[in-house]
């Protein structure tokens, strides 16, 4: 014990030292490997594994203390039996407010600290390519350069109170089908320009403390054994010094992981010994296959994190956990994250004195749905669903009703009866496994909910029509129906992709039905990604979409459907009409299910290249249902007086005014698109390379400012590895949306690299 002691004393006088200066200095990083000079061979492998799942070990001999690792994105899933719930990413993205999305990272790391974790697994940046993708709704945007800002954001947020973030899934994880072995081919100018750019703006300029590599493969290497990604593209190109931690179960070797640049190996069985960074990372140490300065970085990169969160020294931040402040800006994340896709005749706001009866139908109203499956699914401190927020903000004023609508079949699915983690990694079909359980295929694609005997299936042909039945009488017998469905965490989840872009139940034939009774009734969908809504799109009249709104999300919906909220959010995605519009699926390159390749040969070319998202449907007129960047207001604006002036260094200030010419308040959400008039290399029509919110009063003008400088005008080019501005002549527009551009200007820049 008094060896401990002593031990602790010298190591915090050691990192006294090293903790002086607010960043990592040459002496820090001098001090760090000191201490890992003083550990044994052995201390430095059992550091670099998992201790338990969620854990690193402590070393007490050096004053080491353990530290504590969490999911994320959403809340706080690990050493928290219940957590703060916040807006998943996609409606995260779906807000383009930066600053507020600060404010969620500020709560989301004060929980954390909190509850003892010193690293939140989260956030994900990879790039939604296509809608069935299971994970989507973790995901933030079909666009870099908005994940990035958005991405950046939230990462600031959260170690603002010395907790760090780790942004996943480095790289390519843009499927859950086959998400264990398939192999991403891609060539390097989409890889540069579509997939990377939101990594490395949440690396460089986020300064995200740690990365989490995919369980993917990428051009025929797992993404932890790829020296390109992990070392020449993160180390040399982008100097990141953070630390690299593997998906848990995505180590699939020991030499090469170890000098691809992996970290530290996490999984999710208790075997620690038999990791691949354990025993036989110790024998190849040596046999001299790794050199042990490897492992010294590695365990180096661990301490400097360390540092960087101020474990050692007395001013770290204290945290704190379901604070009003939290309450009120997860509400307030909720609210602007909603898109209002349609509003004929201006319907919403529901006013609540002209509907003293309202229905709700939908069992989307009525069901827990702050978060998705799989491993963002922590469980919320309380939860009001939609019927409930909608009781609350119609109070006294309004009889609320309700009927779940459509049949739910897939029950077991839908609460979580089924272990996405168990089911989704290979390690699991041994006993060392956490969990375990029949319900899924090995590929990655939910069984089909309807399984069962004919007798079933007559249960629920019947079970159907009393539901259907129940909704049409309680929609004649109210003023207003408000309409609430969409997917939920069978398909909104980890280790799954959708099989179908409908949505799922008999949803379609309920919506029809009640649009007969009411045509004007509202209907909210919730998706993690772009659904069909072309079947009813035409016939209905208010349409919103949001997704996993967090612990509020049923309020946020009711505040707006009722006017105290004006909806501000824009789409983060397109959403096609159909799903072969989609350049993955129209080029035949998702979801790579050959049937003549083993499932864990599956390869997924990219053949779509950079034409992802609104890049595909702009420029190859494409017209999408809903485009990027949409979404309407219960106001309306004006764009007036562009103005581009040229500053040092290729930057570029863009000046315009917007007016609300409207009578409420609003918030607008101002894009800023490049084109490329005379590049001599085939490029996207317009590519986002600005934005900015701004709240308006009724009458009110105001200048926004938006800087660009060269990277706006740059593309990845394969002949020459790097990026290059061309010069020519550019357009600068500015609009409300990817399909509404109001204002443009073409500059001409000269510079030649
Ligand atoms: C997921 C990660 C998650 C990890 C730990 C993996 O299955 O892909 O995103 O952080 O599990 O739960």
């Amino acid at each position: 014990m008094k060896k401990k002691i002593g031990g602790i004393g010298l190591c915090m006088l050691a990192w006294s030292i090293l903790t002086c200066a607010q960043t990592i200095t040459p002496q820090a990083e001098q001090r760090a490997r000191e201490i890992v000079s003083k550990m044994t061979l052995q201390e430095k492998i059992e550091y670099i594994s998992g201790y338990t799942s969620f854990s690193l070990r402590a070393i007490p001999r050096l004053g080491i203390p353990e530290i504590k690792l969490a999911d994320g994105p959403q809340g706080i899933r690990n050493h928290a039996p219940k957590s703060t719930l916040y807006p998943s990413g996609i409606l995260s993205a779906s807000t383009w407010n930066r600053s507020l999305l600060y404010q969620l990272g500020q709560g989301l790391g004060q929980d954390a600290k909190a509850r003892g974790v010193n690293i939140l697994l989260g956030p994900g940046v990879n790039i939604y390519r296509a809608p069935m993708c299971g994970r989507n709704f973790e995901y933030m945007s079909e666009d870099p350069y908005l994940t990035g800002k958005i991405a950046t954001s939230v990462i600031k947020g959260v170690q603002s109170n010395d907790v760090a973030v780790c942004v996943k899934h480095f790289a390519l994880n843009n499927q859950e089908k086959y998400r264990m072995t398939i192999d991403a081919k891609i060539e390097d100018r989409a890889l540069y320009e579509i997939y990377l750019p939101a990594f490395k703006e949440a690396l460089t300029e986020g300064n995200a403390y740690s990365l989490m590599c995919s369980y993917n493969k990428i051009n025929g290497t797992y993404a932890s054994e790829n020296h390109r990604l992990l070392t020449e593209i993160l180390r040399d190109e982008w100097n990141y010094d953070g630390v690299v931690i593997s998906d848990w179960g995505a180590v699939h070797s020991t030499v090469p992981s170890a000098l691809a640049g992996c970290d530290l190996e996490m999984s999710v069985t208790y075997n620690f010994d038999d990791y691949f960074f354990a025993k036989s990372l110790k024998e190849a140490v040596l046999n001299g296959e790794v050199p042990e300065s490897v492992i010294d970085e590695k365990v180096a990169r661990i301490l400097l994190l360390q540092k960087r969160i101020k474990l050692y020294e007395g001013t770290r931040k204290r945290g704190e956990y379901s604070t009003t402040k939290h309450h009120r800006i997860l509400l307030e994340a909720a609210g602007e994250s909603i898109v209002l896709l349609k509003n004929d005749r201006n319907i919403l706001p529901l006013d609540t004195k002209k509907c003293p009866k309202i229905a709700v139908i939908g069992d989307a109203a009525k069901r827990p749905l702050a978060c998705g499956g799989g491993s963002s699914e922590a469980t919320p401190l309380f939860e009001i669903t939609p019927l409930m927020g909608i009781n609350m903000v119609t109070g006294s004023h309004c009889i609320v009703k309700y009927a779940p609508g459509y049949y739910v079949d897939n029950e077991e699915h839908v609460t979580g009866d089924v272990d996405w983690q168990a089911t989704s990694l290979d390690a699991c079909d041994d006993e060392d496994c956490v969990t375990d359980t029949d319900a899924a295929t090995a590929d990655g694609t939910l069984n089909s909910p309807a399984k069962g005997n004919s007798k079933g299936i007559i249960n629920s042909k019947a079970k159907k029509e009393a539901l259907l039945n129940e909704a049409i009488n309680l929609a004649k017998e109210c003023d207003v129906v408000i309409y609430v469905g969409g997917l939920n965490r069978a398909y909104d989840t980890e280790g799954f992709d959708r099989t179908s872009y409908d949505l799922p139940y008999n949803q379609y034939e309920v919506i029809d039905a009640l649009l007969k009774v009411k045509p004007d009734m509202v209907i909210s969908i919730l998706s993690g990604s772009a659904i069909n809504l072309s079947p009813f799109n035409d016939k209905a009249s208010a349409i919103l979409w949001n997704s996993m709104a967090g612990m509020q999300g049923g309020l946020a919906l009711a505040q707006t459907i009722f006017g105290d909220v004006n909806p501000s959010g824009k789409l983060p995605v397109s959403f096609p009409v159909q799903l072969s519009d989609c350049s993955a699926h129209s080029t035949g390159s998702y979801p790579c299910d050959d049937p003549n390749v083993a499932d864990d040969q599956k390869t997924c070319t990219y053949s779509e290249g950079i034409y992802v998202g609104y890049r595909h449907y702009i420029t190859n007129n494409v017209k999408p249902l809903y485009s990027f960047g949409y979404g309407l207001s219960y106001t309306s604006f004006e764009y007036s007086g562009l103005n581009i002036n040229e500053l040092n260094n290729n930057e570029y200030e863009v000046s315009f005014k917007v007016k609300n010419t409207g009578d409420v308040s609003g918030k607008e959400v101002c894009q800023l698109y490049v084109t490329a008039n005379e590049r001599t290399v085939d490029s996207p029509a317009i590519e986002l390379k600005g934005f900015t919110k701004v709240n308006l009063n009724p009458g009110e003008q105001k200048e926004c400012i938006i800087t660009v400088n060269k990277d706006a005008f740059s593309y990845y080019s394969e002949s020459s590895h790097g990026f290059i501005c061309e010069p020519g002549s550019y357009t600068i527009s500015i609009g409300s949306s990817s399909d509404k551009l109001i204002l443009r200007k073409d500059i001409n820049i000269s510079v030649n690299d």
